[in-house]
């Protein structure tokens, strides 16, 4: 865990706050790599992961965008009504879970409304680089895009759907992926609806689906739970532990209920820092971060969300 103190609070666009953190004891902070996040450890319990979207070069700040949930779970609304300058924050080492591949000939980026901010830091590097890019940023209005300012520079490169100037149509998406070049890879940021048509006009259009990168930080609530599932029992193979895991409960519910205490943060299947190694057992991945073939492996699990689809999960704990 890291102190920071926060050290500037900007209005990017409507809805979405900029802030800036440096180290509390002045310290050089971690680096990280562009598409990076981190968790913000907040008041009772609440965790939540933002998106790194300052330069991954710079050591003695991190910056985030937070924006203001429609339906807020206390997070983005702790911190655009009651942030202010100079408070202190808990927050995580920065980690990469979408991150830029190193085989890609060039970077098409499509993000949606705050989905920009790991985008940012990905473009950064792209200039940094002279790696050619291109950014379809896709919002509502212009007065909801964050960050055009600095996007300007780039004129050639950005290209910004807002719906209000187009009698209130979303992008084509289909048109957006229909010109992808051999070696090309996508990168897509923002809500679910966005990231799904992305993946499924990606995936008709014939690009791998290794070429396919999402960054999600909700999930569709309704994967969050489901009256359909049936019990297992999970065993800690270290701690020689047999745990019964209710239909209404994830495996990490079932372990904290019996005082086993595993890691976790997002325990939405968002995340990964509740991934467990599987031994035996067969499972059923209902994670968004573990690739195809991962789940297809089935080493490893979320505990919080994914479950058995045998009777009996072993699980390296
Ligand atoms: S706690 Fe985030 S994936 Fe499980």
């Amino acid at each position: 865990m890291i102190e920071v103190k926060v050290t500037r609070l900007k209005r990017e666009a409507e809805g979405i706050l900029g802030v800036e953190l440096q180290a509390a004891d002045g310290a050089r902070l971690a680096g990280f790599e562009p598409g990076a996040h981190i968790d913000v450890y907040l008041a009772d319990g609440l965790t939540r992961q933002y998106s790194l979207c300052n330069d991954a070069s710079e050591t003695n700040r991190y910056c985030l965008g937070v924006g203001l949930a429609a339906v807020s779970r206390g997070g983005s609304h702790y911190l655009h009504m009651s942030l202010r300058e100079g408070d202190a924050l808990t927050i995580s080492e920065p980690r990469t879970l979408f991150r830029l591949s190193r085989d890609a000939t060039c970077h098409r980026f499509i993000a949606g409304g705050i989905g920009i901010t790991p985008i940012l830091s990905m473009i950064r590097w792209c200039v940094r680089h002279s790696i050619p890019w291109q950014l379809h940023y896709c919002v509502r209005s212009r007065m909801c895009a964050a960050y055009l300012d600095e996007l300007s520079a780039f004129s050639d490169c950005v290209h910004v759907h807002a719906n209000d100037e187009w009698g209130g149509q979303a992008a084509d998406i289909q048109t957006l992926v229909s010109d992808v070049k051999m070696g090309e890879h996508i990168y897509c940021c923002g809500p679910a609806g966005l990231m799904d048509a992305v993946s499924r006009h990606g995936q008709q259009s014939g690009i791998p689906r290794e070429n396919l990168h999402f960054e999600r930080f909700t999930a569709p609530p309704t994967q969050i739970s489901d009256n359909s599932d049936r019990p297992f029992t999970v065993v800690l193979a270290k701690q020689g532990l047999r745990c019964a895991v209710k239909p209404t409960e994830s495996i990490l519910e079932s372990l904290e209920r019996q005082g086993v205490s595993p890691p976790f943060s997002c325990r939405e299947g968002l995340c990964r820092s509740c991934e467990v190694e599987v031994l035996s057992g067969e499972v059923e991945h209902r994670d968004y971060v573990l690739s195809e073939e991962e789940q297809v492996a089935g080493k490893s699990l979320m505990i919080c969300v994914s479950r058995a689809k045998s009777d009996e999960l072993v699980i390296d704990l």
